[in-house]
């Protein structure tokens, strides 16, 4: 039996659509072992598919065939404590947890580099799915085969809220609201402030992290989606959070606020709540540096 704990994932960081993403500190689980069937099971009550379509299940199974072997059936159980479809990389843990568990079932055949590789292309971008297997920020580009990425640990003084609301926004949905075509400026708006992110969070220069979020490419769109989201945003900055984005394809919207600012999380939840925004949960949370674990196999 393979024990694996896959982190959740915050993609996009604002400006870095498709290209950045950090793992943080909320956590799925999953144990896998080979059998005659299938046979999926979840451990804490959330509905899962546990027939062929579960993407743990998916995962393994081409992880099998990419390395020429058949899968005859999988025992699978899963505690999902990621929240799906808002916007914080679950059906990006369960392939990264699918990708681990059979590679180690096959004695690791497969690599970090194949298995982001994999991964990518199972999702269709790298940026929940490279950090989900990685930790830290990870910076990634997708050529359509293979991802050219850097993992770097983030060690600040910082912490993170998920605010995350009562309602669901899937991935399909939040990509057909974009444009097909973006104006030239609109490029270097969000490339720039890309790369000032990644590097403003990395030396510590906190004070650029609100300039680097802004984009142009999808935030406006998406925030269309999002009813009670701007407000999320005004209150989070009214508590001095150094930067606030839309995770990944939304609904969930991601604060960043310095360790020392003292019971910020709490100060947005009761913010929210007064304003009448009571489906918003506050979560607190902390960058994940390791990414997937494998913390059982006998
Ligand atoms: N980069 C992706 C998007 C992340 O914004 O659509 C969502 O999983």
């Amino acid at each position: 039996m393979i024990s694996i704990k896959t982190p959740a994932t915050s993609a996009n960081l604002g400006a870095g659509f498709d290209a950045l993403g950090l793992a943080v500190s909320l956590y799925n689980y999953v144990e896998m072992e080979e059998s005659d069937k299938v046979e999926i099971i979840s451990a804490d009550g959330t509905q899962i598919p546990t027939d062929e379509s579960n993407m743990v299940y998916i995962a393994a199974r081409d992880l099998f065939e990419v390395c020429g072997k058949k899968l005859r059936g999988l025992k699978i159980r899963q505690t999902n404590n990621i929240p799906m479809t808002r916007g914080l990389g679950s059906s990006s843990a369960c392939i990264v947890a699918g990708l681990v568990g059979a590679n180690k079932l096959l004695r690791s055949p497969l690599g970090n580099d194949d298995i982001v590789d994999l991964s990518a292309q199972i999702e269709g971008h790298p940026d929940n799915t490279a950090p989900a297997l990685l930790g830290g920020i990870v910076t990634a580009v997708f050529d359509g085969r293979k991802v050219h990425w850097v993992k770097q640990e983030v060690f600040t003084k910082l912490k993170l809220a998920a605010v995350i609301p009562d309602f669901e926004l899937s991935t399909t949905k939040a990509r057909a609201c974009l444009p097909k075509q973006i104006d030239f400026r609109d490029a270097v708006y969000n490339l720039s402030r890309a790369a000032l992110f990644s590097a403003s969070l990395l030396t510590g220069k906190f004070e650029n992290l609100k300039t680097g979020v802004d984009d142009r490419l999808h935030q406006p769109y998406r925030m269309e989606l999002i009813p009670g989201g701007k407000e999320v945003f005004e209150i989070a900055y009214a508590h001095g959070a150094y930067a606030a984005y839309v995770s990944g394809a939304g609904p969930t919207i991601m604060a960043i606020a310095d360790e020392d600012n003292e019971f910020f999380a709490g100060k947005v939840q009761f913010s929210l709540d007064n304003a009448g925004l009571t489906g918003w949960k506050v979560r607190e949370l902390k960058i994940d540096n390791n990414g997937t674990q494998i913390i059982d196999a006998n």
